[in-house]
């Protein structure tokens, strides 16, 4: 694919430029799909369609709504797409949001679908189509489409441009087909994903969900050795590709000593030097476990009294959807629970748990994971989730220990990790407490196994064999014909 222009679609913009108090600002959103692309789309430039969401970006593109980032070195065009309130409430919030996000994380928070939700879903899809159509350069264009807000999207792409070559990967789980089959649009989401030349996943899991669910609602010819689909005449492959992240890290060799960064973190929080910490770091999101965490934390100080005053938990959680009652529920119940955990567990003015509910740099975040002995990722359910590979290439120092849920795809990868059954309060609260406890050789051990397996499967990996993948493909197509 050497000198390929790539274009990439996802819903989520990378930069995101924002006005406060006169001046214009720009910061990069909490998402593991924007993580995870970004520099992939650092190394191979091109362009990026996304939704223009900040109050400012408008103010920052030239006539032909694009402006070039990153905004200090820019490497790669962002071409915004403008939504009105009606439309991001009925694509977005609705039929995204509401529907596919519980329909596909099995999360207990029932999907709604209203059918003007998904009208909008529809409409907002094939704009994306008539964008990428506008960005291509010739008929056949390489392009990778972004997670569930565009089901539809590669279906659309694939009767305006017949001969492109269309990478989509989703970034969240894939459930059984009968979790799958309350949508009442089943058949035109699966039809829209079969106009993928190669349809990723984060794990083989996912895929033969995938797979079943199609078999059971489409007419199709399925190949479950190679793991093809065939329907209509196209032929779109069905892989697992685990996300990861950059490596090495972009700060490497940048930061000072852990310990300095610890004392540093200690001080800023008003505790004692020796004091213990727990990081968790996510988007306020009812996925994410954060609720089942701060009970495992409080059931670990139940268990351990002798900590209390000694261990504190430090939740970053980044603002997310708050325009969905749901999530703003949640996050009154995160923070009620902190704190009446606090009531129960402050000692000499050492809160159990502080509760971040704000937006973190990068960078910030980088230097909690440095300072934290234990980070715990309990979703009860993820696709990838990129918060523990995070933390592991944070800690080159070889310290620290991982608590991670089993229904995480990261799961599947990091055996040295303390996995645990969020629900299991018990387990997660001794697995906490293990961590804290843990020998140093033991984290080292375990942590060296961790950081060299996310260092081999780093994030241009993930990209690159998607890419090797479609480029065999496409050969093979040119021919053919
Ligand atoms: C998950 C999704 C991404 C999304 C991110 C942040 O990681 O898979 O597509 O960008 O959450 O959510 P938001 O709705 O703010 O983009």
């Amino acid at each position: 694919l050497a000198g390929e222009r790539i274009l990439v679609v996802s819903n989520r913009e990378p930069y995101i430029h924002s006005r406060k108090d006169g001046e214009i600002g720009v910061h990069r959103p909490a998402s593991g799909l924007v993580t995870a692309v970004e520099p992939v789309m650092r190394a191979c430039s091109g362009t990026w369609i996304a939704h223009g969401s900040g109050n400012a970006d408008r103010e920052t593109v030239d006539r032909h709504d694009r402006v070039r980032v990153p905004p200090d070195h820019p490497e790669y065009n962002l071409r915004r797409i403008w939504l009105t309130p009606e439309e991001e409430e009925g694509y977005y919030y609705g039929f995204a949001n509401e529907g596919l996000w519980p329909l596909c994380h099995i999360a207990h928070v029932r999907p709604v679908f209203r059918t003007s939700d998904w009208h909008e879903y529809v409409k907002i899809n094939q704009r994306f189509a008539d964008a990428v159509v506008k960005e291509a350069d010739g008929d056949d264009p390489v392009v990778l489409v972004q997670d569930y807000h565009f089901a539809l999207l590669p279906g659309m792409i694939r009767k305006a441009l017949p001969k492109a070559t269309i990478i989509t990967f989703w970034h969240i789980p894939w459930p059984n087909p009968e979790s799958f089959g309350i949508c009442p649009w089943r058949e035109e989401l699966l039809q829209g994903m079969l106009g993928s030349t190669i349809l990723g996943f984060h794990t083989t899991f996912h895929c033969k969900n995938f797979l079943e669910t199609v078999d059971r609602y489409l007419e199709t010819r399925i190949g479950h050795d190679a793991s093809t689909i065939s329907c209509r005449g196209q032929l779109t492959m069905v892989e697992s590709y685990p996300i990861s992240i950059q490596w090495p890290p972009p700060w490497q060799g940048s930061l000072p000593p852990v310990h300095q960064t610890k004392g540093e973190i200690l001080a800023t929080l008003g505790l004692p030097a020796d004091h213990l910490l727990g990081i968790g770091v996510d988007r306020m999101d009812y996925t994410k476990g954060i609720l089942e965490r701060f009970a495992a934390v409080e059931r670990m100080f139940e268990l351990h009294p002798e900590l209390a005053g000694r261990f504190s938990f430090v939740q970053i959680a980044a603002p997310s959807r708050s325009a969905l009652e749901e999530y703003r529920r949640f996050q009154e119940r995160v923070h009620a629970l902190a704190e009446q955990i606090n009531g129960r567990f402050t000692r000499n003015g050492c809160p159990a748990i502080f509760l971040k509910a704000e937006h973190h740099e990068p960078d910030d975040i980088n230097r909690y994971y440095r300072a934290a002995d234990v980070c715990m990722v309990t979703s009860l359910h993820d696709g990838m989730n990129l918060v523990a590979k995070e933390y592991i290439a944070a800690r080159d120092d070889e310290q620290g220990a991982l608590v991670l849920s089993q229904f995480t795809g990261a799961a599947h990868e990091l055996h040295e990790a303390l996995i645990v059954n969020p629900y299991h309060v018990e387990q997660t609260a001794e697995a906490l407490y293990q961590g804290l406890t843990m020998p140093e050789h033991e984290q080292r051990e375990r942590m060296r196994s961790m950081r060299d397996l996310v260092r081999d499967f780093n994030v241009y990996r993930w990209a690159g064999r998607m890419l090797l993948d479609a480029a065999r493909v496409r050969q093979r197509e040119k021919l053919a014909a």
